[in-house]
């Protein structure tokens, strides 16, 4: 077996998902064999060694199944926008403890896709480390939060090895001007989790999910050293056609989680 590929199968959740898809098809054509399942159909054609089944992240018998044998889960399902408390509780909170429960029993990995909506309300013009405050800028960024605080428990109590991504904006090609700092391209993703998966110790361990921008001075000191990671590809190029693709909303604005931090914004007294 290639050096890059996981000795034994690999559990994808959210496979249905736009990052799921992308992983399925990047991690399916280097040979990995992987268990893909969502609560969705999977709309796109099997990758050779894979499986798909349906399933809901609240039932946690069926997780204990699909992870059977699996030495990673790599946990991309769920709410992935800010919606009610009610809307995220399920997925993101009860169905993270059946990700969790099933690692546990094989002694897997798990391979979060957390959030910079889990530190949403930093301002932009601080620079943080991967161990500054979690602060969450709504129900969304807070079951992110909220994960990454039960892979710690995982690992402290159980052994359970777990790395946060931080995932900043994973999509195509970089959209406005915030994306000049927080864009992570699909390679780098693919990349990324791949060396998460075959690193040979983690711990606990958090990565920021960006590329190599020259906007992104928000994000520093992390576990990529350990994984064996650094990204390689970058929103420069991006710069000049969106460095004025800004809103008027001066809360979007300050926060390193954007949009998300104005979404049912009251505070009387304005940004803190
Ligand atoms: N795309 C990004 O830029 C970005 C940024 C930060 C974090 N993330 C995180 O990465 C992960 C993937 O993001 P995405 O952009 O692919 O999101 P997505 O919404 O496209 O995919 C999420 C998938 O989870 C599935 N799902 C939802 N509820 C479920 C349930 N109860 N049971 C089983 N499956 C369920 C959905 O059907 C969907 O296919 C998410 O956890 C998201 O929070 C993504």
């Amino acid at each position: 077996m290639p050096d890059d590929v996981p000795t034994k199968p690999v559990l994808l959740t959210g496979a249905s998902g736009a990052l799921g898809r992308v992983l399925a098809r990047s991690l399916g054509a280097a040979g990995w064999r992987l268990r893909l399942t969502d609560i969705a159909p999977f709309p796109d054609r099997l990758p050779d060694g894979a499986t798909f089944t349906a399933a809901d992240l609240g039932d946690g018998v069926a997780l204990l199944r699909l992870a059977e044998g699996c030495g990673a889960i790599l946990h991309f399902g769920g709410v992935s926008v800010e919606r009610p408390f009610e809307e995220i509780l399920g997925p993101n909170l009860r169905g993270l403890y059946h990700v969790y429960e099933a690692a546990r029993r094989e002694r897997a990995r798990v391979v979060f896709a957390s959030s910079n909506h889990a530190v949403g309300f930093h301002e932009r013009s601080e620079t943080i480390d991967a161990s500054d405050p979690l602060l969450p800028d709504g129900y969304y960024g807070l079951s992110k939060a909220y994960g990454e605080l039960m892979g710690r428990m995982y690992w402290m109590k159980h052994g359970v090895e777990s790395v946060f991504v931080r995932i900043g904006s994973c999509l195509p090609e970089p959209v406005n001007a915030r994306m000049l700092a927080s864009y992570l391209s699909f390679a780098d993703l693919t990349r990324l989790v791949t060396r998460a998966v075959l690193a040979e110790r983690v711990g606990a361990g958090v990565v920021w999910g960006a590329s190599d921008n020259q906007a992104m001075t928000w994000w520093r000191d992390d576990d990529r050293v350990t994984i064996g990671w650094a990204p390689r590809d970058s929103a420069d190029p991006f710069a000049a056609q969106l460095k004025d693709r800004r809103s008027d909303d001066p809360v979007e604005e300050r926060y390193m989680g954007g949009a998300f931090c104005a979404i049912g914004y009251s505070r009387p007294d304005g940004p803190a």
